[in-house]
Parts: structure tokens; C-alpha cells; sequence
């Protein structure tokens, strides 16, 4: 290769990574360029050298991409969230159906035909405003410190630190979180409540986490302390309890020296202690219109709950599609939060059966089977690694029909392996990262499962990140 470190290099971008970067080449080699989009010109500057391939630093764009457009947001750059922010939606949809296709034959081992025939277009988001797609979050999570002054300070990690840009009007979350950022920054300033310094573990206040419910319009508001309680607590609960659509007030513990966010213990301050939301059963087969019923659930502040309530309506559909289920089916719901797809699968199934390792989540699950009127569910807590084999081996629980939403990381070899030895007709995969996905459904498929359909939904819309839906049936033997 002819260039070396701090070199200047002219790039036409042709493709994109998967950290959302530009791709192109430079006398063969293989130049990654974050913050450049595919048709740009760009010129970057060489900052780190492999043999294949080369890193380097956007200077400047040269002929802009004709899918280039105006960020909204001036922090798009340093934030490690929106890195396809200044690329048109319809472009960042179809990067995101190539990624789901790309790992499905890179990682998946699918063949390059069978990608094309399993895969059905993405499901973006209704692009409804002329800036394009955004405030969609209903959760977000706020770390507090200092900037350089020792002013107080919210908003997010710069990419790949913990440097925090202040920030309190994010794009992507509702558009109350500003006011509430700043009357609790107000009331730190005010009380002389100090920010968390995870340098030397000092200081109280760690993030500021805010949950919507966008149907019922309920706000809760956590504040993470590195202590037991509030200096004048009821300060700010006087400041915040007034605010529009603020029904709870809570405060987690977490005095742990580690990058985990949220501690075990919540306290209620004021208010309630989970915020409702209701999902809506759309027909995707009629490209999701509203149909059959909906459910209202409970969430408290340590279950998950799918941050993008519009295209979970969709996800969920697909899934339900995939799923096919009649009166007679019994169908495992793994890693199953708060039991909202256990309990859309519930009104179409014989039995539905939820595993989910975090005991809040579990109740969460109960209250919500409780209050929706299903009686044909049953949630279990704990791993799925250890109760869907015990369940199994012991009980000799059988499943025609297995749903898995696991966490990004994918599913642990113990639940594959069972789920196998199960022999359900159908499994429905749901995953917010093609590649572990990918992982799992080459195991799957190497086991006696066969690839039919493939759906991206976009939940995530200006970040790299796709949720995608897959159906696999049993092979005839
Ligand atoms: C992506 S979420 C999906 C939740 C639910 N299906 C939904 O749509 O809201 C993954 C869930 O798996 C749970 N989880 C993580 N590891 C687990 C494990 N080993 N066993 C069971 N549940 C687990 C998490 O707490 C979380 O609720």
C-alpha cells in the first residue's frame, strides 16, 4: 500500500459498514470513514492502517451523496446514537434490509438465493413530518456529571465514552423529557445535590431515566442515585409532581462502581409505581391496519418494554402472522418482559407459557394476564437456559409453537438445544441484532429447522440498529 498514517485520501464511498460508516476504496484497500454516507466524495485523512483495511477521518465531503440530508440534530455527530442521521430514511431502510441480508449469509450461512427468496420488504416507520422520523422513544436515560466549568450537566455519552454531551432536548424522545431534565437539574443546582463522578464513585445523582406512556399519556421519572435517598426530596417532588402527565416519582439505588445503570432497590417518592400503556393489534397481511383487540400494560421501572410503542404494534403482528397459531396450540413465549406478546399469542392459543429471568418483569406479566382477562398464561421466572431444560426434562412440557425475543446478545446454547429437543412445528424469532440472530438460526437450521420468512421492522430509526422477525419451521422428516 502507498499511504501511510496522516495521509490525505480522496474516497468515493460505495457501500456502508456495519457501525454505520462509509465504505470505499483507496488503491484497493478497504477505507472506513465514519460520518460519510454511501455516494459520497469524501476526503479523509488516515488515522489507522491493518493489512486489508484502513480507518480513517472525515475532513471534509467533497461532492455530496444525492442521499445526503439536513440532520436535525447538531450533536449527530459526536452522539453515539443517530449515526444515519444525515441519510435520507429511505435510504437508512434499505441499509438496514441489506444488513439483515448480509448477516443472514455471512454469519447465517444462507445461500445468497435464499436470502432473496426469505426476505420481505422492511417495515419503516410512517414518515409523517417533513423533517422525517423522530421523537419516537417512550424511554430515556440520562447521565448526570459536570462539563469543564463544574456546571451540572444531562444528555448522552459521546460515541464510544462517557463523556457526557449536554443535551436535554433529544430528538428521539418525547418532547416533555426537556422540561423535566432541567427542573431536576434546577433542583440539584438549588439543593446542592451533587452529580455522580464514576471516576472516584463520589456524588449522588447518576441518570435521570423517563418512561412515556404514549397512549396513556403517563410519565414516570427515576432518578438513579449512588446513595439512599434525596437531600429535600420533597423539593422536587413539589417541582415535578405539577408537570403535565407526571403520575410517579421514583428513586433507584444503585451504589455499584459499574457501568450498570440501574440498581435492584426502587422507592416510590410520590405517585405511582409503574406507568400503562396500550398496544394495538394491527393486520399486517392488510400492511397494518388496526384490527383484532387491544391490551393495556403495566411497566415498572426495571422491566423491559419495547421503546418504540408504533412499530412494536407491527413487530408483534408479524410475529403473530409467523406464528399462525390455532385454539389447540401450546406456545412458549421466551424472554418474555412484561408478557405483551404472551398475551397477544394467549387470545389465539390454547396455552401460552412465558419465561423471563427479572422477577419485577414476572409481576409485571401477572398483573397484566390479571387485568386483560387471559387465563390461559402462565409466566415462569428465571433463565431460560435453566427453567425451559428443567421444564422440559422434568416435566416433559411439550410446545407446538416457541416465540424468542432474547436480548442483543442472542440466545444461550442451552435454550437452542431444548428448544430443539422440543420439536415445535414453528419457532418465531424476534431480535434486535441480525448477527447473534443470525448465529442462532444457523444452529437452528443445522438441527432440523428450515428458513421460511424474514421481516425487518425499524424500530430504531437514524441509529444502525433493525429489529428483525423470522419464521422457521420443522423439517418434514
Ligand atoms: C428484548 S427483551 C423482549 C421482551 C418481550 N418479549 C417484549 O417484547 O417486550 C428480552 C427480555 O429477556 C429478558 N432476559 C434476559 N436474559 C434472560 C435470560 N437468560 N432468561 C430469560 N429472560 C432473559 C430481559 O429481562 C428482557 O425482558
Amino acid at each position: 500500500m502507498d499511504f501511510k498514517k496522516n495521509d490525505i485520501v480522496r474516497v468515493l464511498i460505495e457501500d456502508m459498514g456495519h457501525e454505520g460508516e462509509g465504505v470505499g476504496k483507496v488503491e484497493g484497500y478497504t477505507v472506513f470513514i465514519k460520518d460519510a454516507i454511501i455516494g459520497d466524495l469524501a476526503e479523509a485523512v488516515i488515522m489507522k492502517i491493518h493489512k486489508n483495511y484502513a480507518y480513517a477521518k472525515l475532513k471534509k465531503v467533497v461532492t455530496p451523496s444525492s442521499f445526503r440530508v439536513e440532520p436535525k440534530c447538531i450533536f449527530h455527530k459526536e452522539c453515539g446514537g443517530c449515526r444515519l442521521q444525515a441519510m435520507q430514511y429511505e435510504k437508512q431502510l434499505e441499509y438496514k434490509q441489506n444488513k439483515i441480508r448480509n448477516n443472514l449469509i455471512r454469519i447465517g450461512g444462507f445461500s445468497p438465493q435464499t436470502a432473496d427468496m426469505v426476505l420481505e420488504p422492511i417495515v419503516g416507520m410512517p414518515k409523517d413530518t417533513e423533517e422525517g422520523v423522530f421523537r419516537y422513544r417512550n424511554k430515556a436515560q440520562y447521565p448526570v456529571g459536570k462539563d469543564k466549568e463544574g456546571r451540572l450537566i444531562t444528555g448522552f455519552y459521546a460515541g464510544r465514552t462517557h463523556s457526557i454531551i449536554a443535551n436535554t432536548d433529544c430528538y428521539l424522545g418525547a418532547e416533555e423529557n426537556q422540561e423535566i431534565l432541567e427542573t431536576v437539574l434546577k433542583y440539584m443546582v438549588n439543593n446542592g445535590v451533587s452529580a455522580y463522578d464514576e471516576k472516584d464513585g463520589t456524588g449522588l445523582i447518576r441518570h435521570i431515566l423517563i418512561r412515556t406512556g404514549f397512549t396513556s399519556g403517563e410519565i414516570m421519572v427515576c432518578l438513579v442515585i449512588n446513595g439512599r435517598g434525596l437531600p429535600r426530596q420533597q423539593a422536587l417532588v413539589d417541582a415535578l409532581k405539577g408537570m403535565k402527565g407526571i403520575t410517579g416519582i421514583l428513586i433507584n439505588i444503585n451504589q455499584q462502581r459499574s457501568n450498570v445503570i440501574m440498581g435492584k432497590e426502587i422507592k416510590t417518592i410520590w405517585g405511582k409505581d409503574i406507568i400503562r400503556d396500550t398496544i394495538h393489534m394491527r393486520d399486517s397481511a392488510r400492511d397494518f391496519v388496526l384490527t383484532g383487540r387491544s391490551f393495556t400494560f403495566a411497566i415498572s421501572p426495571l422491566s423491559f418494554y419495547q421503546v418504540n410503542p408504533l412499530q412494536t404494534e407491527k413487530v408483534y403482528s408479524i410475529a403473530l402472522e409467523f406464528a399462525g397459531l390455532t385454539k389447540k396450540d401450546v406456545v412458549w413465549d421466551i424472554y418474555c418482559g412484561i408478557g405483551t406478546i404472551s398475551l397477544f399469542m394467549a387470545e389465539q392459543a390454547g396455552q401460552v407459557y412465558g419465561i423471563e429471568t427479572v422477577p419485577e418483569a414476572v409481576e409485571d406479566a401477572r398483573k397484566n394476564a390479571f387485568i386483560n382477562v387471559i387465563e390461559n398464561v402462565e409466566f415462569f421466572q428465571g433463565k431460560a437456559e435453566e427453567i425451559l431444560p428443567e421444564k422440559y426434562e422434568k416435566e416433559g412440557i411439550a410446545a407446538d409453537v416457541i416465540v424468542v425475543d432474547p436480548p442483543r446478545k442472542g440466545c444461550d446454547e442451552a435454550c437452542l438445544e431444548t428448544m430443539v429437543k422440543m420439536k415445535p412445528d414453528r419457532i418465531v424469532y424476534i431480535s434486535c441484532d441480525s448477527a447473534t440472530l443470525s448465529r442462532d438460526l444457523k444452529i437452528l437450521c443445522d438441527r432440523g429447522y428450515e428458513l421460511q420468512r424474514v421481516r425487518g421492522a425499524d424500530q430504531f430509526p437514524h441509529t444502525t440498529h433493525v429489529e428483525t422477525v423470522v419464521l422457521l419451521e420443522k423439517k418434514a422428516q
